[in-house]
């Protein structure tokens, strides 16, 4: 019954939604994680020129995604007006700016009478909204959640709430990306695909990797009658509600761990790697959230990692499961400390393996290809128990520092040797098998040596592509794309 309804699920390439968007999770950018209401029209065109410059467009990240605290009440026909200090030239006019350097122009709203900076909501106001967005070029619709007047608490009133947008943002013509932002409430990870490209399954991010803190109410972060899923949720904490429902993730519609971090300061190299690992491996949209401007050359080379974003973008478009968790370890100040591992399909009989150290030191970290397929088959009962695979390493290759602070400085020489998707999708790039998205081989598992074992640093991650050499072995949930 449950096989019968995976093959269901993964046996098409049609999404619910119908706009033909997020065929894999949307990458871009967005201001708020460092920015807030810091907003105009300098910042996304001084931001793009960066994304451009920098290699990170050409890598992915196309979406340019303003947030709250754009707009200056409604004009008489009762249609949003754009601050105009902010934004002077209007909002078409950055949609064209954008458009001519080849990014994609996202924008935010709340479903409710006001934004959660307490701008102008689009609550009942959905198709003017929708229709100037539209005029406006607009590719992208972030939507908050904030001020819905009491319109929650039942899965089906926020699913009408939300539908409505859905509904007049199709009825512009205009295929416009539709991200919900209802912080996993009113178990959106059940419908959510059925009307938009990704919906948020956790109050917002904070930059820490595991403190609990008051703000991010739940103390179970799997309790699902968590009733204030709050603003301050560290890497943990969301992955951790994840978990359960990380297969809800389809073409075209995604769950959506929140932007990313990376890059702000509170968190070391490692933590970084991992929370950006974690959220490529589950199938998460990628939004940058540091401000690109001032972008580190540290933090340029966690977020250009083809390897890891080969992950993200897969044609397979599965997400890594959880097969082992571990929480009797050392524990930190904060009383937090466990050990994970993931593992799921990639593309072409390749599987990816995460082993995720999130105790209080450094560990030796060890799993078998028996565990590793667990999900396709218990015991060793999988048949790519007795595959042979390479193993390779997606950190290994890393961009070095002196290249980045090259790439920053505008030195062009390095432009052209870093991966450009623009050029080869993904896709194509691993048909092809560029070792630019494989990583380092590091070593070869199969069924006589079938133990893959890693140091993991304190709160990081190793990665691994596992190779398939043997051809694969078939799985019970193909894609089209593979039968
Ligand atoms: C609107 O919805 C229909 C039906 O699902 C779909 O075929 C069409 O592509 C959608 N249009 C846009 C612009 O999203
Ligand atoms: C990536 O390829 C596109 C298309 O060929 C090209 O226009 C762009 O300049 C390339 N980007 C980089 C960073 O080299
Ligand atoms: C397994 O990988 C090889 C390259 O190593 C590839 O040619 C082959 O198509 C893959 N097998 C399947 C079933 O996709």
């Amino acid at each position: 019954m449950l096989l019968l309804l995976f093959q269901a699920l993964f046996s098409k390439s049609v999404s619910a939604v119908n706009n033909g968007l997020a065929q894999t999770p949307q990458m871009g950018w967005n201001n708020w994680n460092s920015l807030g209401c810091d907003v105009s029209q300098d910042l996304l065109l001084d931001t793009s020129r960066v994304l451009l410059s920098s290699g990170l467009k050409d890598v992915g990240y196309n979406y340019v995604v303003l947030d709250d605290c754009w707009s200056d009440g409604r004009d008489n026909d009762g249609y949003l007006r754009p601050d105009a200090t902010k934004f002077p030239r209007g909002m078409k006019w950055v949609a064209d700016k954008l458009h001519d350097m080849g990014f994609l122009f996202g924008m935010y709203s709340s479903a409710g009478e006001l934004t959660c900076a307490r701008y102008e909501g689009s609550l009942d106001h959905e198709e003017k909204d929708a229709e100037i967005w539209a005029a406006w070029d607009v590719d992208y619709l972030k939507y908050d959640n904030c001020y819905h007047m009491g319109r929650f608490g039942y899965p089906e009133i926020s699913f009408n709430r939300y539908n409505n947008m859905a509904k007049a943002l199709n009825a512009t013509g205009r295929p416009i990306l539709y991200s919900l932002c209802s912080w996993g409430e009113d178990y959106v990870h059940t419908w959510g695909m059925s009307i938009a490209n990704s919906w948020r399954v956790s109050g917002d991010i904070y930059d820490h990797f595991n403190r609990p803190d008051a703000l991010c109410a739940c103390d179970d972060p799997r309790d699902p009658h968590c009733v204030a899923p709050g603003t301050h949720c560290s890497v943990m904490n969301i992955i951790n509600k994840v978990a359960p429902y990380v297969d809800r993730g389809q073409f075209g519609g995604w769950n959506d761990l929140d932007m990313l971090e990376v890059g702000q300061g509170g968190m070391d190299d490692e933590e970084y790697k991992a929370h950006f690992s974690m959220w490529a491996a589950l199938k998460s949209p990628l939004l940058i959230g540091a401000d690109i401007r001032r972008l580190s050359s540290k933090t340029l080379t966690i977020l250009n990692n083809p390897a890891v974003i080969a992950v993200n973008q897969d044609p397979l478009g599965r997400s890594v499961a959880q097969i082992y968790r571990d929480q009797h370890v050392k524990k930190d100040k904060y009383g937090q400390g466990e050990t994970q591992i993931w593992s799921g399909p990639l593309w072409r009989h390749d599987q990816l393996v995460i082993f995720l150290n999130a105790a209080d030191e450094d560990l030796e970290m060890t799993t078998t290809l028996n565990d590793v397929f667990i999900h396709e088959g218990p015991e060793g009962s999988a048949p790519q128990t007795r595959d042979e695979f390479d193993v390779y390493d997606l950190w290994a290759d890393r961009m070095e520092h002196h290249t980045a602070e090259q790439v920053l400085a505008g030195n062009h020489q390095y432009k052209n040797s870093w991966y450009n998707s623009t050029q080869t999708p993904y896709k194509e790039g691993l048909a092809k098998a560029d070792p630019r998205l494989l990583g380092k081989r590091v070593g070869s598992v199969g069924p006589k040596h079938n133990v893959l074992r890693a140091n993991v640093p304190r709160h990081g991650v190793r990665m691994f592509r596992l190779r398939n050499l043997t051809g694969g072995s078939p799985r019970y949930a193909m894609t089209k794309d593979e039968l």
